[in-house]
């Protein structure tokens, strides 16, 4: 595996695979690598012929008070993990490679950014689109991936790359689970070990809605209410939780049959999210 961290290493590298006629799937992420990130490379293997993993800890994304100084940079482990799973490079700028110190543009997906996840960090998605768009046109792969864990920053990029025209294929990949059904993150690091028993309970409030939307005897509003009372009597102190169309994220109505239940609630000092696709 090679491990490159400017961008003109990155296109010489790139640019031989491209004159001997390879494809290039791309699995960007922040680090501190577990079994998600590795499914998305894993499904990366399948689908290319060379595979490109950026890490980088994006401080646009991050709000005021929010983790980045603490976010958990494991490098060694992730290299180890990366070179393991046969990934071709590891493309690991620093801050001063990705941004320029007067940078002035911004990309910014109106509506989808400013909902459910947006509203509670106002300018993340921002940050993420404007990084992904930035990777996108260092690396210009084929094909990209990313977690269906991130439900929002899914549909946040593939909204952007069909309104820019990015010739990228987006790529959703299952979410990963630890076997209580919490969803794997970097963040499950900051729980304590009680916490973590609780954790699992996010992905259970999940499952009780999936269940009453399925039956259909509760309105979408009763069962919302119904799973904040849950997670608000397991410990969490909830964000929101909401039955929506998968198509845009906007409500889901009576006649809406592809769904995303959508939830993020607190927990001690840890933000947690996750998602439920259902299809009725
Ligand atoms: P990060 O949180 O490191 O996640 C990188 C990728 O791994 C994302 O596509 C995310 O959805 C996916 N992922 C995380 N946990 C997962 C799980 N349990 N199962 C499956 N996939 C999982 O998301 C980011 O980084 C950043 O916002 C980024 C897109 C890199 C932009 O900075």
């Amino acid at each position: 595996m090679h491990i490159i961290n400017t961008v003109s290493d990155l296109r010489t590298v790139i640019r031989a695979w491209r004159i001997a006629g390879q494809s290039v799937a791309f699995v960007p992420t922040m680090g501190n690598l577990h079994a998600g990130h590795l499914a998305l490379v894993n499904e990366a293997k399948k689908i290319a012929d060379r595979v490109v993993v950026s890490i980088f800890v994006n401080p646009t994304q991050f709000g005021i008070g929010e983790d980045f100084e603490s976010y958990p940079r494991t490098e060694h482990e992730d290299q180890a993990k990366l070179n393991a799973a046969g990934v071709d490079v590891l493309f690991q700028p620093t801050v001063s490679d990705v941004y320029e110190p007067d940078a002035r543009t911004v990309v910014s997906v109106a509506g989808l950014s400013q909902c459910y996840c947006g509203a509670s960090r106002p300018g993340h998605f921002d940050g993420v689109a404007t990084v992904v768009c930035k990777l996108f046109n260092m690396v210009q792969p084929d094909i990209a991936l990313f977690g269906l864990k991130d439900f929002q920053q899914l549909a946040v990029i593939r909204t952007m790359v069909r309104d820019l025209n990015i010739p990228v294929e987006i790529v959703g990949v299952e979410t990963v689970r630890e076997a209580s059904g919490l969803a794997m993150s970097s963040r499950n690091g900051y729980l304590t070990v009680e916490e973590k028993i609780v954790a699992a309970k996010l992905y259970q409030s999940l499952c009780i809605a999936r269940e009453a939307v399925l039956i259909g005897q509760q309105s979408y509003q009763e069962i919302e209410i119904t799973a904040l009372a849950f997670l608000q009597e397991s410990g969490f102190l909830p964000d929101y939780f909401s039955v929506c169309r998968a198509s845009d994220l906007k409500k889901a109505g009576a006649e809406d049959k592809e769904l995303v239940l959508l939830v993020a609630a607190r927990l001690g000092n840890t933000r947690l999210i996750d998602n439920i696709y259902l299809s009725r």
